[in-house]
């Protein structure tokens, strides 16, 4: 391996990532479950879920299986004019499982192109109704969509996407009532939010084509909660003036939030919904856009003018497709929303214990997302302390990545008792020493 990592200092460009200042990257050669394996068969835990993509464990062999057995039949196939058994099959498994109306499945391969793909969808509707002065687009503080333009501009993420803001086209951003257990100031929050939309609607309401927000959780701002009762209201308002309401699942969808996905658990229904990460199980680039049957129709006409002319050339990839069948029938075989309410409990149980930590401050819980911050640090994300904690993590067998001064736990749903209750013995003494 030590080869390999020479060629890797000189050759790869790893992502969100000081290549000067930073340690040096772990190399993985295998993962099972939630334990990826490093040199010297060293065991870390991955208490990210790699990236919040992993569902059911690493490996997982009737996903792999799965995926074997697809690329002996059919790899990839253009899918402008062709389609092909797994497309078909997910996306009717997928409306299904979505709420109504969320039947219109439309594939590309990454969360942020199914970003790209629910706001370009959200402004051509509009479009094609002669409707085209709708032209402004909602988004909330802290929100993150990914790292392509249309996805920086909707995201608020200035840590990331300073260099390019000039370029970025003009969203309007609504504060965000985060919240966390005990907190006493949740009502006032809401309160403020919901009137500062309301003021904004009042004004820009019937300018605006889409709003676009992570429900329930934020992702990359730091796990930061809001509660169902806001969501509800923000969406009825935004729907009292037509606007397209986009729900970008591609971190809290696939069970993460405790329900399969978190509009159910917030028990509203959005217009447009992103799905990524976990939708494969974690083990191939995929993702889509759904849409009502309504919106879709606004497409349809007798000429290509009104089609919606976005694609990508992996669009729909078979493999990709099996792998999300394969994730969502371990759903059903390995009971894994019941594992997943456990994972919650276990969390509840420590984290009443570590939010006693005297550096532990907003400690939050929603499915198997566990959160707190650090107390007296700034929530910047490329803070000093995140080396020394990731580092400190690294050495104990864990991979957990801070998010500024927020310290959180993401695991596969495979994970076991035992295993977390490690990963916060093991928070406790890093925390001991800071
Ligand atoms: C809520 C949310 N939306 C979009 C994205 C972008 O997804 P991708 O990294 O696959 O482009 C992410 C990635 O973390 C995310 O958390």
């Amino acid at each position: 391996m030590n080869s390999l990592l020479i060629n890797d200092t000189n050759h790869v460009w790893h992502p969100l990532r000081q290549a000067q200042t930073e340690i040096t990257v772990t190399p993985i050669l295998k993962a099972k479950g939630s334990v990826l394996y490093g040199e010297n068969d060293k065991e870390y835990l991955d208490m990210v879920s790699s990236w919040w993509v992993n569902l059911h464990g690493h490996a997982h062999p009737k996903i792999a299986k799965a995926i074997f057995e697809q690329a002996q039949i059919l790899e990839q196939v253009i899918f402008a004019d062709c389609t092909h058994k797994p497309a078909i099959q997910l996306a009717t498994q997928l409306a299904k499982l979505l709420p109504e109306p969320l039947t219109r499945v439309f594939f590309s391969d990454n969360g942020s192109t199914a970003v790209e793909v629910a706001l370009k969808i959200s402004y051509q509707y509009w479009h094609n109704q002669g409707q085209g002065h709708r032209k402004r687009f909602i988004s909330f503080e802290g929100g993150y969509h990914g790292d392509t333009f249309g996805a920086m501009a909707a995201g608020n993420a200035a840590h990331f996407h300073g260099p390019f803001q000039e370029f970025l086209f003009d969203v309007d951003t609504m504060p965000y009532p985060a919240t966390w257990d005990g907190d006493t100031e949740t009502h006032q929050k809401e309160t403020h939010a919901l009137k500062y939309l309301n003021d904004h609607l009042e004004k820009y309401g019937d300018q605006t084509a889409s709003l676009i927000i992570e429900p329930l959780v934020q992702g990359s701002s730091g796990m930061r909660m809001c509660r169902p009762e806001f969501l509800q209201k923000m969406v009825s308002m935004a729907k009292s003036y037509g606007i397209l309401v986009i729900f970008d699942e591609i971190m809290t969808g696939f069970g993460r939030t405790g329900s399969l996905f978190a509009c159910q658990k917030a028990g509203v229904t959005p217009d447009l919904i992103c799905l990524s990460k976990g939708l494969t199980g974690g083990f191939l680039p995929l993702s889509v856009t759904v849409a009502g049957e309504s919106i879709y129709k606004a497409f349809l006409g007798d000429t290509f003018d009104k089609a919606f002319a976005h694609s990508h050339s992996f669009t729909a990839n078979p493999l990709g497709c099996a792998a999300a069948l394969a994730s969502l029938e371990l759903f059903e075989e390995e009971n894994t929303l019941q594992k997943i309410a456990q994972i919650e409990t276990w969390h509840r149980r420590h984290m009443d214990e570590l939010s006693k930590h005297p550096n532990v401050t907003k400690a939050r819980i929603m499915g198997t997302i566990a959160a707190f911050d650090i107390r007296n640090e700034e929530s910047k994300y490329a803070l000093p302390i995140v080396a020394t904690l990731k580092k400190a993590f690294l050495e104990r067998g864990l991979l957990i990545r801070p998010l500024g001064n927020v310290v959180y736990l993401l695991p596969p749903y495979c994970t076991t008792e035992e295993q977390l209750a490690y990963a916060y013995d093991s928070i406790r003494e890093v925390l001991d020493q800071i």
